[in-house]
C-alpha cells in the first residue's frame, strides 16, 4: 500500500487551497446527494484522490481481510475469479483487492470489470490499477472497462460474479432509481459463493441508509449477511432513528490528506465507515471467531465506540434479538473484566455474569468476566 500512496503523492497537482475548495464543493455535493458528474472536473478528481482515495483503499482492504476469515479467496487458487467494481471512481476497491491478494499470496486468474460513468475517472483508475499491477505480484489479471450507466451494465451482463464492490456509490444508484430493487438483480448476478461488499461513509445518515438497504437485501433479494452483523435478520436498531452503526479505527494518514483534513476541520485521526457484506449463501464471519468463546456466558457485538461518562464507560452492542447498552463503573474495573477497556466498534466479546439493570442496560460488575473474541486490527 505504501508504494501506491508514494506514487499518488509523488507529483501533487494543485495547491492545498485549491484542493481544499474542491473538497468543500465535493462534500456539499455528497451531502445533498446530488447527481452531478463531479469527476468530469480534474480538480475534483485530484482532490478526491489525495483525500478520500487512501482512506477508501484502506476501508476496502479491512473488509477483504474479514472476508478471508472464511478462506473466501483460497477457493480461487485454481479457478477464475470474476469481480465487478460498480461506480468504481478511481477504483480503490480494485486496488485494495489486488494489494490484499498479493499480501496473502493468493494469485487467482482475475477478471475485474470497472463500471464507471466518468471518462476522466476511468482514465485515472486505469493508471492506478496498472501501477499496483506493476509493483505488486498478482495472478493473470484482465481489467475490463464498462464506461456508462451501471444500470445498462447490469441489464446487459449476467455474470456470474464472485465479488461485487459498491464503494461509496450505492446512494448514487439508489437516488437515480428511487428504490432498492437493483439489489435483486445484483443477487441474480452472484455466483453461489459470491459476495457483495458495500461501503459507505461512517456517518449517521449513511449508516441508516445502509441499514435500510441491508434489511431489503435479506428480505427481498434472497441474500444473507456475512458481516458486520452476526446474524441474518432485521437490524435491531432499525426502529431507533437516532441509532447508527459504524466502524472507527485509528490510522496514520498521508501528510497531504492529514493537512486537508485539518483544513476541513475533520476528525482525521480515525478512519470511519459503515459497511455490509452480503452473501449468496448463508455464511457469517462470526462462525469463525465464536469457536474461541468459552462455555456458557453470552456474546455481544458492539456497534459504537466506547463512551466515557462520569465514573463509568459504556458501549452499545447488539445480537439478533435486540440492542443494549453495556456499562462498567470505573471502580469495578479488575483483571477479569479489563478487556472491556479495549472494546471498539465491531468487536465480538464474550461476557460472563452480566447484570441486567434494565431490559436495555447491562452492567459489567466486579464478578463479571469479559473476553474479546474478535476485533478489527
Ligand atoms: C463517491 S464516488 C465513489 C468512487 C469509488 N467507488 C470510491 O469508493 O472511492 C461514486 C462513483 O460512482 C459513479 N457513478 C454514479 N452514478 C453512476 C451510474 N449510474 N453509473 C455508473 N457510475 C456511476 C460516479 O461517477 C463516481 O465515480
Amino acid at each position: 500500500m505504501e508504494k501506491l500512496f508514494e506514487y499518488i503523492y509523488s507529483d501533487v497537482k494543485y495547491n492545498r487551497k485549491e484542493l481544499y475548495h474542491a473538497l468543500r464543493k465535493l462534500s456539499d455535493i455528497f451531502l445533498e446527494n446530488g447527481i452531478v458528474n463531479y469527476f468530469d472536473k480534474e480538480k475534483n478528481l485530484f482532490a478526491y484522490l489525495y483525500y478520500f482515495y487512501p482512506q477508501n483503499v484502506l476501508k476496502n482492504y479491512q473488509v477483504l481481510k474479514e472476508l478471508q476469515l472464511s478462506k473466501f479467496f483460497n477457493k480461487f487458487r485454481y479457478k477464475k475469479m470474476n469481480v465487478v467494481d460498480l461506480g468504481a471512481g478511481l477504483a480503490p476497491s480494485t486496488a485494495a483487492l489486488l494489494l490484499f491478494l498479493g499480501d496473502i499470496k493468493v494469485f487467482p486468474q482475475l477478471e475485474i470489470t470497472v463500471v464507471e460513468k466518468s471518462r476522466l475517472a476511468i482514465e485515472y483508475a486505469n493508471r492506478l490499477i496498472h501501477k499496483v499491477l506493476r509493483s505488486h505480484r498478482s495472478g493473470k489479471t484482465s481489467i475490463k472497462i464498462f464506461r456508462g450507466d451501471f444500470r445498462k451494465f447490469v441489464d446487459k451482463v449476467d455474470g456470474p460474479f464472485d465479488l461485487i464492490f459498491m464503494s461509496n456509490s450505492f446512494k448514487e444508484f439508489y437516488k437515480k432509481l428511487g428504490d432498492f430493487s437493483f439489489m435483486d438483480r445484483l443477487s441474480e448476478m452472484l455466483s453461489p459463493e459470491g459476495m457483495i461488499v458495500i461501503i459507505e461513509p461512517g456517518a449517521r445518515r449513511e449508516s441508516r441508509d445502509l441499514i435500510a438497504l441491508r434489511n431489503y437485501a435479506i428480505t427481498s433479494s434472497g441474500l444473507y449477511i456475512y458481516a458486520p452483523c452476526t446474524f441474518t435478520g432485521l437490524c435491531p436498531i432499525t426502529e431507533k432513528k437516532e441509532e447508527w452503526c459504524h466502524i472507527s479505527r485509528p490510522w496514520d494518514p498521508p501528510e497531504l490528506a492529514r493537512d486537508l483534513g485539518n483544513m476541513l476541520k475533520r476528525d482525521f485521526k480515525r478512519i470511519k465507515y459503515s459497511y455490509v457484506v452480503l452473501a449468496k449463501r448463508n455464511i457469517n464471519f462470526s462462525r469463525y471467531v465464536l469457536k474461541k468463546a468459552p462455555e456458557g456466558g453470552e456474546v455481544w457485538h458492539t456497534f459504537t465506540e466506547l463512551r466515557k461518562e462520569k465514573g463509568k464507560i459504556k458501549i452499545r452492542a447488539c445480537n439478533e434479538k435486540k440492542w443494549v447498552e453495556i456499562e462498567r463503573l470505573d471502580r469495578h474495573r479488575n483483571e477479569n473484566n479489563r478487556d472491556f477497556d479495549k472494546l471498539q466498534s465491531h468487536t465480538l466479546a464474550w461476557f460472563k455474569n452480566l447484570q441486567e439493570l434494565q431490559e436495555w442496560v447491562l452492567r459489567v460488575g466486579e464478578d463479571s468476566v469479559v473476553k474479546i473474541l474478535y476485533t478489527l486490527e
